[in-house]
């Protein structure tokens, strides 16, 4: 999709963040169960934070189980577990081929031991990775997040290390997960469908959003290029005047 002289004209968003949606349909339209969806939706993360390293993305976010999918059936959750594992089998080579950094945004409070000592050793394994940092975003809620950095900050008050009048926007911002990224520059909603569902809602202030019909299993890097030309087209004011 991109010409030879179109990545030096381009602006290459800093942060993309991607809801992968659409893994259940993409397996139903084969005819195949939808835990395959799931399946070949991880694999799919590893081709496109590939294909954003080498673009020149700097923090890819993906939404990969929301606090909300527990309420799926046992089976299906079940299975969704059992990829954190898949994930550091398969992907731990080429991750390392191309100096990407894994971290996990989430709750800490419901995955298993086992889960928890995966994301830990992941994590640990490629912190010094100077790449693109994937954040894969694991039984994440944005409410709950939001929640939690609120209930750090409401500590600090209670302790008197600082008093109501100095809780800043910039304050909440630091204690969310994604603290250390640059600010979210694009969202991308593969699958047709279009909402957040409580994924990066205060991040997503001043991103652009852009919804494609794709489902994610088959979302390629072509789609990332297109996500990034319409991104080129918009006019990002932030509340000011357009630029003449
Ligand atoms: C996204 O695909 C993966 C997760 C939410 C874990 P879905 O499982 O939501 O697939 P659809 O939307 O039902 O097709
Ligand atoms: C959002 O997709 C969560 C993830 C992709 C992990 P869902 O399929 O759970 O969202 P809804 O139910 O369509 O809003
Ligand atoms: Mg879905």
């Amino acid at each position: 999709m991109f010409k030879n002289t179109d990545k030096e004209k381009l602006n290459i968003p800093q942060h993309i963040a991607i809801i992968l949606d659409g893994n259940g349909r993409w397996a139903k339209k084969r005819h195949m169960p939808r835990t395959y969806g799931h399946q070949r939706g991880v694999e799919n993360i590893k081709t496109i934070a590939i294909a954003a390293s080498e673009l020149g993305v700097k923090a890819l976010s993906v939404y990969a189980f929301s606090t909300e999918n527990w309420s799926r059936p046992k089976d299906e959750v079940d299975f969704l577990m059992k990829l954190p594992g898949e994930f550091e089998k398969k992907f731990k080579d080429d991750f390392k081929k191309y100096d990407i950094k894994v971290m996990f945004s989430g709750r800490k409070t419901h995955l298993s031991s086992q889960n928890l000592e995966i994301l830990e050793r992941i994590t640990n394994n490629t912190k010094d990775r100077k790449g693109l940092v994937l954040n894969i975003c694991f039984d994440y809620g944005s409410q709950t997040e939001i929640t939690e950095a609120v209930k750090i900050i409401a500590e600090k008050v209670k302790s008197n290390e600082i008093s109501p009048s100095d809780i800043t926007a910039q304050m909440v911002e630091d204690n969310l997960y994604t603290s250390e990224l640059p600010k979210l520059d694009l969202l991308i909603r593969p699958s047709g469908e279009v909402r957040l569902s409580n994924f990066l809602l205060w991040q997503a202030a001043y991103a652009e959003l852009y919804f494609c019909k794709v489902y994610w299993p088959a979302f390629s890097k072509k789609d990332l290029e297109a996500a990034i030309i319409d991104f080129n087209k918009r006019d990002r004011r932030f509340g000011g005047l357009k630029k003449r």
